[in-house]
């Protein structure tokens, strides 16, 4: 059975048929067409899902739906910006980032709110907020890297 449920999602509200406990991750992949953020594990461990909830970086794959809808706004990687020119992401695409790709939607958004919320941290501190985001290509260096370009 599902239920009618409301979601803000990258400022347009938008509303999805989903089954009480439906992971958000689902919901924004296959209902909304969000393909920004990645199923890693399934299990809140690796990242590669992270969304901002109320401006907060959540694990989308442990979320509930419900739980989506009661936050004033869900922004995913394509909330950013359309065309590459959010701050981090320009600081991800200077730095090269990238080796197969699919961890940095976790990496981008991560940092995206870790600097809203600490806007000039030394690298110890970046390191710390990324340390739980896993990238299986080893390309931390870089990723570091984009992380201190993005803190300025
Ligand atoms: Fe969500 Fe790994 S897919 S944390």
């Amino acid at each position: 059975m599902t239920d009618s449920v409301f979601l803000m999602v990258n400022g347009e509200r938008r509303e999805v048929h989903a089954a009480p406990g439906k992971p958000l991750l689902t919901v924004l992949r296959n209902d909304l067409g969000l393909n920004g953020p990645k199923f890693g594990c399934g299990l809140g461990e690796c990242g590669a899902c992270t969304v901002l909830l109320d401006g907060k970086a959540a694990r989308s794959c442990v979320v509930r739906v419900e739980t989506a809808a009661a936050c004033a706004s869900v922004v995913t990687l394509e909330g950013l910006s359309s065309d590459g020119s959010d701050p981090v992401q320009k600081a991800f695409i200077k730095a090269q980032a990238a080796q197969c790709g699919y961890c940095l939607n976790g990496m981008v958004m991560t940092v995206k709110a870790f600097l809203d919320a600490v806007p000039d941290p030394d690298e110890a501190a970046l390191k710390e907020a990324l340390r739980y985001n896993l990238c299986r290509c080893g390309t931390h260096v870089e990723i570091m890297k984009a992380a201190c370009i993005a803190a300025g």
